[in-house]
């Protein structure tokens, strides 16, 4: 779709402070100058306790027709026990990375003033669709002292190849063209191999990239201790998730952190959500910090093609934390919308 056009866009407000953040990202769009026609979906664990209902196939099939879905957070509040674990999160949140075939989730970080990793730059791809996260295992005996569980990581060469080769493109278009594989190949031996040989043998057509290899367990030490060492960390969907936690939290927070479960591919709609969940202890009360939600609204321009929109959002955001966390220990958090109604203004 030419620029200035009207994009689809499906919202799935969600849970706790999923809708607050959600419209905040919208609000930020519109000042952008870019149209949205947008189709809200009540969704999430207030729905499923409503209605009984995760996520229905004839809704999966309309999502399908949207150019790109915003997501805000779905999650019971912590301590809920009336929704099995795993209930939204396989039968919402990871049936439509599954399904819409979103096979790389980005999460890029900037180190926000008086954060450990202050100034620093750096995007976790995280693979999305395979790892652990495809659900393979079960139960034999369960119940019984002789209960086995077994809960395996599925490495496809398809599915490493094409999120590897994602990261070796971001990472070539960058300044510092680095990349850092990040696995645990001295003990998960077969995956690790496959992860290695298979960034190995794709950095062949990427002969400007520097690759480079840590292990998991000392990634976690570096993010603390020297996290200006990473450009573009790929990484399997497990520790991706661990990682970009970690990452949040040396950066200034997970509510700064942004994401983009994108199908490069471009066969139908990628979703765009903060890495932060539902918080519903602050739900309500104006204390979440929406510039998660706008910068994943920001990645969201990006993808369908509204780049100037998409940089005036960013800097925008770089502007205001800048201006206002200059110290991240005295944060003076105004309240949600009026960090919307900030950022709006700077566009
Ligand atoms: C994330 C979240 C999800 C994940 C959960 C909610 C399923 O933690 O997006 O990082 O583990 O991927
Ligand atoms: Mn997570």
């Amino acid at each position: 779709m030419p620029s200035g056009a009207e994009h689809s866009v499906a919202v799935i407000g969600g849970d706790g402070i999923g809708p607050e953040v959600t419209a905040e990202a919208l609000k930020v769009v519109a000042a952008s100058g870019v149209r949205l026609e947008t189709h809200a979906y009540d969704l999430g664990a207030q729905h499923f306790a409503t209605t009984g209902e995760v996520l229905a196939d004839s809704v999966l099939e309309e999502l399908r027709g949207f150019e790109a879905i915003l997501l805000g957070a779905v999650g019971p509040p912590v301590g809920d026990t009336t929704i099995p674990p795993g209930t939204l999160e396989r039968g919402l949140l990871l049936r439509l990375r599954f399904e819409l075939d979103l096979y790389v989730n980005l999460r890029p970080f900037t180190g926000v003033p008086g954060a450990i990793a202050e100034g620093c730059h750096f995007v976790v791809v995280r693979e999305n669709t395979e790892g652990t996260y495809a659900g393979e295992g079960g139960f034999l005996r369960k119940g019984t002292p002789q209960e086995i569980a077994t809960q395996g990581s599925v490495n496809t060469r398809m599915g490493v190849e094409r999120c590897v080769r994602f990261a070796f493109g971001l990472a070539e278009g960058r300044d510092r063209h680095r990349l850092t594989l990040v696995h645990k190949s001295n003990v998960l031996t077969f995956a690790g191999d496959l992860w290695q040989r298979t960034l190995d043998d794709v950095s062949v057509d990427f002969p400007g990239v520097a690759i480079d290899y840590n292990h998991v367990d000392a990634a976690c030490i570096y993010l603390v201790d020297q996290p200006s060492r990473y450009d573009v960390i790929v990484t399997d969907n497990l520790f991706g998730d661990i990682l970009t936690d970690l990452a949040g939290a040396v950066t200034g927070g997970i509510g700064f952190a942004a994401s983009a479960n994108l199908n490069p591919a471009r066969t139908g709609p990628s979703l765009f959500e903060p890495v932060h969940g539902a918080a519903h202890d602050i739900a309500g009360t104006g204390r979440a910090n929406p510039l998660a939600a706008i910068s994943s609204a920001a990645l969201m321009l990006e993808h369908l093609g509204e780049t100037d929109a998409a940089d005036r959002v960013s800097k925008a955001v770089g502007g205001y934390i800048a201006d206002h966390y200059q110290s991240h220990a005295d944060d003076p958090f105004p309240s949600t919308a009026a960090v919307g109604d900030a950022i709006a203004e700077r566009l």
